[in-house]
């Protein structure tokens, strides 16, 4: 089984954004050592304008060859004239209003995302899927979820968008690797116990 790992950046308080879901300023703490972590275990989560920009363009995918994320957050890349923000994925974007992807590489689940997902996990082979977000569809797919890596940055919003929009329920995690960075950014590692 493949495993649909939520890789996620948040605030010390649990927050994935503002209450907008505007995250752009996380970025900031994307300095030249945690960069060098991402480009190292992750460099497929950077987006390709991203990749392109620091010069990792042609680095392979080291975890995930799949990308799932809502529309909600397909639309800031959209917004930039950006169809395809992962190219170097699969890319599945959740949404039952865009009714024809505005891309080749993207593939737009309009009906039963829980089940299109469990095929994704059900494929032989190949590397993880990147659950992105946002909140919504994290929250429709928390059953799902196998691993957590979550990026704390040591910022404390108050409120904000939640990491799952999802009912009250209590799922149990054991904690892996926890990573401290000079910057004060903590990347925990959780697997799902079931
Ligand atoms: N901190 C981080 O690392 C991080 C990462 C990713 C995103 N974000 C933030 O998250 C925000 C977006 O989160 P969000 O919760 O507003 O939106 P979202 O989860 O990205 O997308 C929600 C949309 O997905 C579609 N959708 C949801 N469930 C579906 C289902 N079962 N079947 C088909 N389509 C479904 C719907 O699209 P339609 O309306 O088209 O039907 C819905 O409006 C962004 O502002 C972004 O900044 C933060």
């Amino acid at each position: 089984m493949r495993k649909l790992t939520y890789f996620i950046a948040c605030s010390i308080d649990g927050f994935i954004g503002g209450p907008d879901g505007d995250a752009s300023f996380m970025y900031r703490f994307v300095d030249e050592e945690f960069f060098e972590f991402l480009k190292e275990e992750y460099p497929e989560t950077v987006p390709t304008f991203g990749r392109r920009h620091r010069g990792i363009d042609d680095l392979p995918n080291k975890r995930f060859d799949t990308v799932v994320q809502g529309r909600g957050s397909y639309d800031l890349a959209l917004k930039e004239g950006i169809t395809s923000p992962y190219a170097h994925l699969r890319e599945i974007v959740a949404s039952r209003t865009l009714t024809e992807s505005p891309d080749p590489n993207v593939e737009i689940v309009s009906t039963d995302l829980v089940g299109r997902v469990r095929e994704l996990k059900a494929e032989e082979g190949g590397l993880d899927i990147y659950l992105c977000g946002g909140a919504a569809v994290a929250g429709e797919l928390a059953d799902e979820v196998d691993e957590l890596v979550i990026k704390t940055y040591p910022v404390v919003l108050g409120t904000g968008m939640p990491m799952f929009a999802s009912g009250f329920d209590v799922s149990e995690f054991t904690t892996g690797r926890v990573r401290t960075f000079g910057n004060g950014v903590v990347v925990r590692t959780y697997e799902r116990r079931r």
